[in-house]
C-alpha cells in the first residue's frame, strides 16, 4: 500500500514540475502549447468566413494576415477606412499562397459604438459572402486613469464599446449560425480579465474583458447543441496601438500614448500565430502571455488565496515594474 502512495506522490510531484517548467518557459497556456505541437494546423480555416472587428490595427490587424495566409476569406471592419484598405492590399501579399483573391476580403468600415448600424453592417456582410462562419469581436480601447477621478461618461462609453458593442454584434450574428448549425464567436478578451489590472481596473477587471468571458461562458453552453462554438483569447501585455487611443479620465480624451520597444510585451505577430491556433482548435479559452504574466495567471487560478496575499503587499510596484519592462 505504501508503495503503490510513494509511486502516486512521486508521479504527481513530477507532473507538477514539468507543468511548472512547461509554464516558465512558454507563452502560453499549457493546453494551447498542446494545440500547437499537436493540433490541427490553421489551414484547416481554409475558406471560412471571418469577421474581424478592430482589423485596422493591433491584434486584429495581425490576426488578419495569419488568416488570410490560411486561406480564410475576411471581413476587416473598424472605425478608419483608409486603414482597413492598407490591411486589405496587406492580407492579399500575405495570401499569395493560397488562392484569394481581391473579392475574398471584404473591408466594411463599422463603428461598434453605434449599435444601430450592426444590423446594416451584418446585412451587408450576407449580400457579399452569403454566411459568417467565425465572428471575431477584437475592437476596443484601454484605459489609463485612476477609479476615482474617473468620470461616469467614460466609464458609460466604455461599456458601450468594450461591451455592449460586442453582445449587439454577437446577436446580430448568433440566429444565422443557430439557423445554420454551425459557427463561431471568438472573443479578444485579456488575462487582465482574469486577475485585474492596477489602473485600467475599470476597463479590464470590473465591466469590460472580465463580464465578457462570462457572457461568452453562458453563451458556450447554451449553444452548445447548436454546433456553435466559443473561445475567449485572454492575451498579456502586447505591442499594439492601444495606448495611443486609450480612454484616460475625461471624456472625449485619447492617451496618446507610445509603447516603449523596451517593454517585455508579446510581439503582435508571436501573440496572433496563438489566437489562430486557438480558433483552428476551437479551444475555450486559452492564455498568451510572457512571464511572469503567465505564471501570475496561473497562480491566480489554481492559488487565489497566495495570489491575493502577495499582489496586496507587492502588487503596485510588480506592475510599475512589468509596464517599464523590468521585469
Ligand atoms: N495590446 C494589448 O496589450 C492587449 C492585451 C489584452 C487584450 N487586448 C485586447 O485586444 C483588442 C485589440 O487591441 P489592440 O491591442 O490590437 O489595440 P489597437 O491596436 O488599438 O486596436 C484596436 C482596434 O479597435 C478598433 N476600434 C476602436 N474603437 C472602435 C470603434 N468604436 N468601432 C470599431 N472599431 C474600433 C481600432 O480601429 P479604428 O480606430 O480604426 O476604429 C483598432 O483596429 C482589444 O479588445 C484589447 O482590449 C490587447
Amino acid at each position: 500500500m505504501m508503495d503503490i502512495i510513494y509511486t502516486l506522490a512521486v508521479i504527481a510531484i513530477l507532473y507538477f514540475i514539468v507543468c511548472l517548467l512547461l509554464i516558465l518557459l512558454g507563452d502560453c497556456d499549457l493546453l494551447l502549447q498542446i494545440a500547437e505541437r499537436f493540433g490541427k494546423p490553421v489551414s484547416v480555416l481554409k475558406g471560412k468566413v471571418v469577421w474581424i472587428t478592430g482589423a485596422s490595427s493591433g491584434i486584429g490587424e495581425y490576426l488578419a494576415y495569419d488568416l488570410a495566409k490560411a486561406g480564410c476569406r475576411l471581413v476587416l471592419s473598424a472605425r478608419r477606412k483608409e486603414e482597413l484598405e492598407r490591411v486589405k492590399k496587406q492580407c492579399l501579399l500575405h495570401a499569395s499562397t493560397s488562392n484569394i483573391t481581391e473579392g475574398d476580403i471584404m473591408v466594411l468600415p463599422l463603428d461598434c459604438l453605434k449599435l444601430d448600424t450592426h444590423q446594416e453592417a451584418f446585412d451587408k456582410v450576407l449580400e457579399h459572402f452569403k454566411q459568417v462562419d467565425i465572428l471575431v469581436n477584437n475592437a476596443g480601447r484601454s484605459q489609463r486613469a485612476e477609479w476615482i477621478s474617473t468620470s461616469l461618461e467614460v466609464d458609460r462609453e466604455m461599456l458601450e464599446l468594450n461591451v455592449m458593442g460586442v453582445l449587439s454584434l454577437t446577436k446580430k450574428v448568433l440566429p444565422h449560425m443557430v439557423k445554420r448549425k454551425e459557427g463561431h464567436i471568438v472573443n479578444m478578451s485579456s488575462v487582465a480579465g482574469k486577475f485585474g489590472k492596477l489602473y485600467n481596473g475599470i476597463q479590464r477587471q470590473a465591466c469590460g474583458h472580465a463580464s465578457l468571458t462570462g457572457w461568452f461562458d453562458c453563451l458556450r453552453a447554451e449553444v452548445f447543441y447548436d454546433n456553435i462554438q466559443v473561445t475567449n483569447i485572454c492575451p498579456g501585455p502586447v505591442f499594439s496601438n492601444i495606448l495611443d487611443t486609450a480612454f484616460t479620465a475625461n471624456q472625449g480624451e485619447e492617451l496618446k500614448g507610445k509603447m516603449n520597444p523596451t517593454e517585455k510585451r508579446m510581439s503582435t505577430s508571436r501573440c496572433t500565430e496563438l489566437c489562430a491556433i486557438a480558433i483552428a482548435n476551437k479551444l475555450h479559452e486559452v492564455w498568451i502571455a510572457l512571464n511572469p504574466i503567465l505564471l501570475i495567471t496561473y497562480v491566480n487560478q489554481y492559488c487565489p488565496n497566495l495570489y491575493k496575499i502577495i499582489t496586496s503587499r507587492i502588487g503596485m510596484s510588480v506592475v510599475k515594474r512589468v509596464r517599464e519592462g523590468k521585469l
